[in-house]
């Protein structure tokens, strides 16, 4: 369902080679990956969720359907992996569309914890009228419990009868603030998986539930992944699993210097997918010094923003373009304007086949000055094959950690961020966390006082 293809340049090395090498690497990566989800070892979990089906799922999607809007209080892996499926598969403008044309809630997601977006939500919906999904593995997320509250508060001011009655946690089984206020009130609540952290998360309630709700197809979604799980794991020759290709070629590829790695989707629905992998390469990789920084472009709209950088700006990145096979597509009518003479070999031709000949001209122009290009090509985005996809980069970066020996699971800087935020909002056994956070910001200050 996914084919990779190496493009015409890998200036210095050989991509076979490249693969033989990192042989010995990725099997033992790959020895790694199976022996962690044969043991149901934290963090292998969402190897899992492909085939399970989240308890009480289509219940609450049920439950929300029934709303005016829906908001996904939410962030990092709570957010980004539910505004990726909305995007990808639902209308660019769902939320303008008439009840009877979305026929489910409009949907909206406060991540940041920044006043503008939330009061903006607010002045769209009626909180009574609307159901909140608060989704925090840790329960404890500083900008997830801000929106709660905020929220929270709304609804109680709205007048509703019982404000936990419009509020769906999806959290820890056991831990955290948010188990504990479902255990308080009462309300909805539903699981995140002990064994799952939060990038690796979509598939899960976290994401499934709001996608649901917007009458997107989970269980397609949950198929495309388990195909997607079993063609990986069915015996393919090095050359020809893209999982093992992509994991060796990042792998090579950082080792020559080229420590950036640029994925370029040739489709709009994409551009979120692009913000949800962002996440997952960086959190996951970032690790003892190694890194390789994922950077999001869209095709075609970069080639008029970053493809200069690209193709004559220095040798350190590798280039990933996502490519659609098909899609909706227009035919450009022709034109007897004179005037427009000039650009009439674009009648009768569709803007879709237009948009995949740039694809290939842009891959070919970088190529053409030496930098490397993968091309990963898609059959159609729809839920079945978004699904794939999905477990397909979780895969990949999964592979790839481990094949390097780090531990693509935890994520030791975004918990030190977590503990400074906590401890300047004054939260209770974090003071000194405060203190360094503000021993560390007094040099930053002297540092920048000529600024
Ligand atoms: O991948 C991770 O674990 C993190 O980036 C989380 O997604 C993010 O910090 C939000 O955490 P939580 O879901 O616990 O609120």
């Amino acid at each position: 369902m996914l084919s990779l293809g190496f493009g015409a340049g890998f200036p210095g090395i050989d991509a076979v080679e490249a693969l033989r090498e990192m042989e010995g690497r990725l099997e033992k990566g790959l020895q790694r990956l199976l022996e962690g989800a044969r043991a149901k070892e934290d963090g292998f979990g969402w190897l899992d969720l492909p085939d399970s089906l989240p308890e009480g799922l289509f219940d609450s999607v049920a439950w929300l359907s029934g709303f005016d809007s829906v908001v996904q209080i939410g962030i990092g892996g709570s957010a980004l992996g539910n505004r990726m499926i909305s995007s990808a598969i639902g209308h660019p403008f769902y939320n303008e569309l008439t009840r009877k044309e979305r026929m489910a809630p409009r949907f909206y997601i406060a991540d940041n914890a920044d006043p503008e977006k939330a009061s903006a939500i607010l002045g769209m919906i009626d909180p009574s009228r609307s159901g909140f999904i608060v989704a925090s593995k840790s329960g404890s997320t500083a900008e997830t419990m801000a929106n709660f509250l905020f929220f929270l508060g709304e609804l109680e001011r709205s007048g509703v009868k019982d404000p936990a009655g419009n509020i769906l946690v999806v959290t820890d089984e056991k831990r955290g603030a948010l188990r504990s206020f479902a255990k308080e009130t009462g309300c909805r609540s539903l699981s995140v998986p002990e064994a799952v952290g939060g990038r690796y998360s979509v598939l899960s309630a976290v994401g499934l539930l709001s996608a649901g709700a917007q009458g997107i197809d989970i269980g397609s979604l949950l198929l495309g992944a388990s195909v997607m799980k079993k063609n990986l794991s069915g015996k393919m020759e090095t050359g020809e699993d893209p999982a093992r290709v992509l994991a060796a070629s990042a792998i090579r590829h950082n080792e020559e210097g080229r420590n950036i790695l640029v994925l370029i989707p040739y489709s709009d629905n994409l551009a979120s997918f692009s913000e949800w992998f962002c996440q997952l390469w960086a959190e996951s990789l970032g690790k003892g010094g190694w890194g390789s920084t994922p950077l999001r472009a869209l095709g075609a709209t970069d080639q008029h923003s970053l493809l200069q950088l690209f193709t004559d700006g220095p040798d350190d990145k590798l280039y990933l373009f996502l490519v659609p096979a098909s899609r909706r597509d227009l035919v450009l009518p022709g034109t007897s304007w004179e005037s427009l003479e000039e650009i009439s070999y674009l009648g009768g031709k569709t803007m879709g086949s237009m948009l995949y000949q740039e694809a290939l001209s842009t891959a070919s122009a970088l190529a053409r000055k030496g930098r490397p290009v993968l091309w990963l090509e898609v059959p159609v985005i729809d839920a079945f094959h978004l699904g794939g996809l999905v477990f397909f980069f979780e895969y990949v970066t999964a592979l790839t950690g481990l094949s390097l020996g780090l531990n693509p699971f935890d994520q030791p800087g975004v918990e030190q961020g977590k503990r400074f935020t906590y401890g300047l909002m004054g939260r209770s056994s974090y003071e000194s966390d405060a203190d360094e956070a503000r021993i560390q910001f007094r040099s930053i200050m002297a540092d920048s006082a000529g600024l």
